[in-house]
């Protein structure tokens, strides 16, 4: 089902639901339901990851094609750091951080973890300029170490860490438009890291909240090799009733499972309209699974992909309501079935408009288009590969070389 007969289908569900109730429904709410489920975004943003961290912004014109000449490069105050590729004992890049959501937005605001400072950074984006950022407050230090991911909830205003260094955990605080306040105790995971980790394997991969924003989850990676399986680790929100005297936090402690069938937990989207999770796994490639009432995952369903390296970025589409995955060895995309991860069609194959791009990293969907990095590998620049979720064909791939993005670039945010 495409972008525009899901709209009619909202518009009309809209109409439905509310003719009875309220006769006189107004016709915003139509209007509404459509640009959600149909805008293209404003900007797209990645972190630079470099000593002098920065998050560099491109702007998305109205077509959705990318518009590096007008980008924009914003200091964090903070320095970023790379991990180590256990393998060969080299600074990792590209996936410099091994992880999905090095960067986040919630409302008019931008996150970025600063992994050489154990500190993150708020940053506000101009709502008349999605290009115009400004550090609020000063960044906020870290109960631990090598800060990969972030998460943050615009309806309860917490922010939340994942840290993946000799002191692995997750750390949340509440924020407001004068900075992120006090951050709380480190929740810990006992991962045996080093600072900076040797990874892929054994590290946090992403924190995000639930649909509903009444949990935070945390994506963490096994090592096969040692016998060590990965897990999702799961922490309810509470205190979300408004009151006066107590403030919404995230649970100090929580469950965690690990779904048959899965090992190297990676990227995660949360399933619009249901409890559901699309999740990536380094070992095989994709699976939706189920969270019941506790937080506990079980899996619903996986899509093993042939000749794939290392799957670990997803974005969902909302023009196709499927999930669309990222290979940072193979230089495609794979679209995927959010009902059992099935692999929908062939795979988006990308060398004829990549000129050479080793593979893919984070990516974000917004309108009918997929954004998707490829931070290079110090010999190609780092790029971005548009893509039309709807014909399934790449419409443009940019240099992002001379915005300061090279192989240590890592994250994605959209601003819609
Ligand atoms: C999209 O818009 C940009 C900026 O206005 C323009 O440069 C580009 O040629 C357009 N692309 C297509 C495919 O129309
Ligand atoms: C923790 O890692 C060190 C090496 O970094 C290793 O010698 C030690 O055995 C590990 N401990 C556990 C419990 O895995
Ligand atoms: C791995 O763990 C499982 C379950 O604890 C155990 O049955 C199995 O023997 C272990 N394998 C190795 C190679 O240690
Ligand atoms: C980077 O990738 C390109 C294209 O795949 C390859 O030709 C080149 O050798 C790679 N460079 C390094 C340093 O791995």
């Amino acid at each position: 089902m495409h972008c525009y007969s899901k709209v009619s289908l909202l518009a009309l569900a809209s109409v439905a639901s509310v003719a009875s109730a309220r006769p006189s429904a107004p016709t915003h709410l139509d209007t509404r339901s459509s640009t959600e489920a149909c805008a293209n975004g404003k900007a797209i943003y990645i972190t630079s990851n470099t000593a002098q961290n920065a998050v560099v912004a491109v702007p998305i014109a109205q077509n959705g094609s990318l518009v590096p000449s007008q980008g924009s490069s914003t200091s964090t105050g903070g320095t970023g750091a790379s991990g180590i590729t256990a393998a060969s004992g080299d600074a990792a890049g590209p996936d410099s951080l091994f992880s999905q959501s090095a960067i986040a937005i919630a409302g008019n605001y931008l996150f970025a973890v600063n992994p050489g400072s154990n500190t993150v950074t708020m940053l506000a984006i101009d709502a008349q300029d999605a290009t115009k950022l400004t550090v609020v407050g000063t960044p906020a230090t870290l109960p631990g170490e090598f800060p990969n991911t972030v998460a943050a909830s615009d309806k309860y205003k917490i922010v939340c860490v994942g840290l993946t260094g000799a002191k692995a955990g997750v750390s949340c605080a509440p924020y407001s438009s004068s900075g992120i306040g006090a951050v709380d105790a480190l929740r810990p995971f006992a991962l045996n890291q080093t600072t900076p980790p040797g990874g892929p394997l054994n590290t946090v991969s992403q924190v995000f909240f639930s649909g509903d924003q009444m949990t935070l989850f945390a994506t963490v990676k096994g090592d096969p090799t040692v016998n060590n399986t990965g897990y999702l680790a799961a922490f309810p929100m509470q205190n979300t009733r408004s009151s006066c005297h107590v403030a919404p936090s995230v649970a100090a402690s929580g469950v965690t499972s690990s779904p048959s069938g899965t090992a190297v937990l990676f990227g995660t989207e949360p399933i619009k309209g249901s409890s559901d999770l699309f999740v990536t796994d380094a070992s095989f490639g994709g699976a939706v699974l189920s969270v019941d009432s506790t937080g506990k995952a079980a899996t619903v369903g996986k899509g093993v992909i042939a000749g794939q390296a290392a799957t670990c970025w997803v974005a969902i589409s909302p023009a196709t309501n499927t999930a669309f995955v990222a290979d940072v060895g193979v230089d495609r995309l794979v679209e995927m079935s959010l009902a059992d991860g099935s692999i929908q069609g062939t795979p988006i194959d990308l060398t004829a408009i990549s000129a050479g791009d080793p593979g893919l990293t984070d990516l974000r969907a917004a309108g009918s288009f997929v954004y998707a990095l490829s931070p290079g590998n110090g010999t190609t620049d780092a790029s971005v590969v548009v893509v039309n979720a709807l014909t399934r064909s790449a419409v443009q791939h940019v240099s992002v070389a001379g915005l300061g993005l090279s192989k240590s670039a890592q994250g994605m945010a959209i601003f819609v």
